[in-house]
């Protein structure tokens, strides 16, 4: 659905990251893990819609944290309280589509760079469903870090490359330490192929860079407890499936648009 917002709030929050607090106009339904694609200037330049992750998200109101990069991020930074904001969304499929969380279910939550901003909203989600879940979120140093005091509200746990901020390393390593006080010898377990049965307990659900997502498989490659949902944020044209700039590439052949048929998508079966 299109819609013409209203900016409520911008803010740089962390080192060339901001805040943007958007007030829909009419009523906004979204899950965790979906996107909006944000028309950033009037005068169509930069062409293209950026899409950005839901941040966090009411009944008439939707945020989004963003990182300047280049032309559409620096227009978004000039946006001041009551300037009007075209965007289309809610798009893609949530988290909870891949996976419905239960209470028996032992949910990871890792979120690294700016892929952090898709997480906090399912965190929160999650909260609300009285589903336990851990949280973990990673960049490269403490002022890269998103929106550090609400993440610690819901129990964040940080990983920083310079170990600046929580565990020096990457976010793959704190998995490693999560998954071996979750599941007992999971460092010694035997690999997939001789398990017959296999049977997932614990489930992440990442968002962050492809190279991430490789760290985090290598870790949970070695147990077939553990499941992973992961969004990608490939570049993106149009944002609602038809122009196939978006996709990745499946093990069975195909190519899956990341905007329609995605963003998340079971780790096993994408090409990394
Ligand atoms: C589904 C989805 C959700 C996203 N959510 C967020 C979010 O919540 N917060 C956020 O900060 N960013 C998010 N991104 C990335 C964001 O859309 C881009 O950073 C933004 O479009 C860059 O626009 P720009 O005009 O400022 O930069 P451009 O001028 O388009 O590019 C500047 C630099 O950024 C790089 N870049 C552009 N797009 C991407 C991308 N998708 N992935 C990696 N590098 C890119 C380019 O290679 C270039 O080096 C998301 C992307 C997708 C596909
Ligand atoms: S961005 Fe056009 S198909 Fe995904």
């Amino acid at each position: 659905m299109n819609y013409t917002g209203k900016v409520k709030t911008n803010i740089e929050i962390a080192e060339n990251i901001w805040k943007m607090d958007i007030s829909t106009g009419k009523v906004f339904r979204s899950l965790p893990g979906q996107f909006i694609n944000v028309l950033v200037n009037d005068s169509y330049e930069p062409f293209l819609r950026r899409p950005f992750s839901i941040f966090d998200a009411a009944k008439n109101s939707v945020t989004i944290v963003y990182k300047v990069l280049g032309q559409g991020t620096k227009a978004l930074t000039e946006k001041a309280p009551g300037d009007k904001l075209d965007f289309i969304g809610p798009l893609g499929k949530s988290y909870v589509e891949s996976y419905i969380p239960n209470h028996k279910s032992q949910i990871i939550i890792i979120g690294g760079g700016t892929g952090a901003a898709s997480t906090y909203y399912l965190a929160k989600y999650l909260r609300s469903k009285k589903i336990k879940f851990t949280f973990i979120q990673g960049a490269r140093c403490k002022p890269q870090m998103v929106a550090i005091p609400v993440f610690r509200k819901l129990g964040c746990i940080f990983a920083t490359d310079d170990g600046s901020l929580g565990r020096k390393g990457f976010v793959s390593g704190l998995l490693e330490e999560v998954l071996a006080s979750q599941i007992p010898n999971h460092k010694s377990q035997t690999k997939k192929s001789e398990i017959r049965n296999p049977k997932y307990e614990i489930v992440v659900f990442a968002c962050g860079p492809k190279p991430m997502f490789r760290a985090i498989k290598a870790v949970t490659d070695k147990n077939d407890k553990v499941k992973v949902f992961a969004s990608f944020e490939e570049y993106m044209g149009c944002g609602i499936g038809a122009c196939l700039s978006c996709v990745v590439e499946m093990k069975n052949g195909e190519y899956k648009r990341v905007c329609k048929d995605g963003t998340i998508f079971d780790l096993d079966e994408v090409v990394l």
